[in-house]
């Protein structure tokens, strides 16, 4: 298109400059050449958390976050959540495709083939506290397993990177599973061929002394559907701690472990469980208006609610609201529900709110899903971080086939004192700027 380009005018010497515009953006390293000395740095963009910074050029993932859409390679998400199984949408993340029969087959294999982790893991993993959060243990297991497979370091090496892959998406449930047995005192289930991604799973989580843990089927849809949800979500806290981590090519494990740990934190993936906290907390509908008055006047946020992104309706969110119908129809209602209902219609009703755009998103009702199914609120980061596996590799594997990406190093605004201003003396000055 013509015109696709910026003038601005530097008002500290009067030069105009026109900056190429490239899908409505401008190249930050463009801003360099505006300078008022030749040896001037040149401008920097200044962009603490990244309101407005693309990071990366990606296809896998797309929101609008005005309209409430979110795509996986370009099929909407409902489509998927409705139709697909969570190992075709990881296939689909990962490949670009939605795999054909016969590669969905081998898939399937490969990954049921790479669940098992070797003895070692389940010593390592003996070795934590009784109490210790699942999450913990999870980031903590994911960087040991570096250990164990030293190749994967070569990241550049395509028939490495797609093992790691296949381990990764394969092992993450088996060791979530051990974390929450590890929690319980439980011994562990190994990992059953036999059966599918998440009624294997299931079986790791809940069996006892019969042979197999019998699931119900519904609550297992329910499981897969929330696992689609999650699966990717663009650039997120802990996917661009992936890709940002992964730019000075470490192995994928030990780069896993640092999105895992972005996505522990309350404000992101850990949020699910705050929710919880939070309607223990509210107790009934009744101390609801003293609550919202409390978000209100900045006491605390309303957890599950608000996103960077969306401005309106979490599509995500929509969907899970309608997996609790179904989960409920099974499990019997969680009270819990009623409280996050009212709590969701008194805050979309209320300016504060309205104003703002903040809308429920994919925490506010996943919690509530997770602990009819029997989870403990400490078990639901983990359940978010299985499938954001997927999403964490398919961005891996992206940024490091993109001729343009280099280890992540942004700029600073240095704010603190120089020599000149510190009150050293000349020559200790001298010194310390290494004159
Ligand atoms: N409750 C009350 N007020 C809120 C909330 C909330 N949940 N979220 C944002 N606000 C207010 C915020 O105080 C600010 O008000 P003001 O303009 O008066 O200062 C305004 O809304 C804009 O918020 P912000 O903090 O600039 O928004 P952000 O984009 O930096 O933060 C967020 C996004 C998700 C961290 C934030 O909305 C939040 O903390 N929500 C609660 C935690 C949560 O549910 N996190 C899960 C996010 S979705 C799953 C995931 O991706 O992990």
């Amino acid at each position: 298109m013509q015109n696709e380009t910026l003038s601005v005018t530097d008002n500290r010497t009067g030069r105009s400059y026109t900056l190429p515009l490239f899908q409505g953006s401008i190249r930050a390293t463009d801003l360099r050449q505006i300078k008022v000395e030749p040896d001037d740095f040149g401008v920097m963009s200044y962009d603490p958390a990244y309101l407005n910074t693309a990071c990366c050029q990606s296809s896998i993932t797309y929101i609008d976050g005005d309209k409430g859409i979110l795509l996986y390679r370009g099929y909407p998400i409902d489509v998927l959540a409705e139709r697909n199984s969570f190992l075709e949408v990881a296939y689909l993340l990962l490949f670009g495709e939605l795999p054909g029969p016969a590669a969905l087959k081998v898939w399937e294999d490969d990954i049921t083939h790479h669940t098992l982790v070797h003895e070692n893991i389940k010593k390592f993993m003996d070795g934590f506290h009784h109490d210790a959060h699942p999450m913990g243990m999870l980031v903590s297991t994911l960087a040991a397993l570096s250990t164990f497979y030293p190749a994967a370091r070569h990241v550049k090496d395509h028939t490495e990177r797609d093992l790691q892959v296949l381990r990764l998406v394969g092992k993450i449930p088996t060791i979530a599973a051990y974390a929450y047995r590890h929690s319980l005192g439980l011994p562990y289930v190994y990992p059953d061929n036999s059966l599918g991604y998440t009624q294997n799973f299931l079986n790791m989580l809940w069996k006892m002394t019969a042979p197999k843990y019998e699931g119900n089927p519904v609550l297992a849809r329910a499981l897969e559907v929330l696992f689609i949800l999650h699966a990717d979500h663009e650039q997120n806290c802990g996917t661009t701690a992936m890709r940002c981590v992964g730019s000075s090519l470490p192995d994928p494990y030990v780069t896993a472990a640092a999105a895992a740990a972005g996505l522990s934190g309350p404000l992101h993936g850990g949020a699910n469980e705050e929710v919880l906290k939070m309607l223990d907390e509210i107790g009934s509908v009744d101390h609801i208006p003293a609550y919202i008055d409390a978000v209100k006047a900045g006491k605390f946020k309303l957890m599950g609610f608000g996103h960077r992104v969306y401005k309106n309706y979490d599509p995500r969110a929509r969907i899970i609201k309608q997996t609790a119908e179904q989960v409920f129809a099974v499990t019997g209602r969680n009270a819990k529900l009623d409280i996050a209902l009212e709590l969701e219609k008194i805050a979309l009703e209320d300016p504060y709110f309205i104003q703002r755009k903040l809308y429920p998103n994919v925490d506010f009702y996943s919690g509530i899903i997770y602990q009819a199914m029997g989870f403990s609120p400490d078990m639901f980061t983990v359940l978010f971080a299985i499938p954001r596996m997927v999403g964490w590799l398919a961005q891996w594997k992206e940024m490091l086939d993109d001729p343009e990406q280099k280890i992540a190093r942004p700029r600073q605004i240095y704010t603190g004192r120089m020599p000149e201003t510190a009150g050293v003396a000349p020559q200790v000055k001298n010194e310390l700027v290494g004159v």
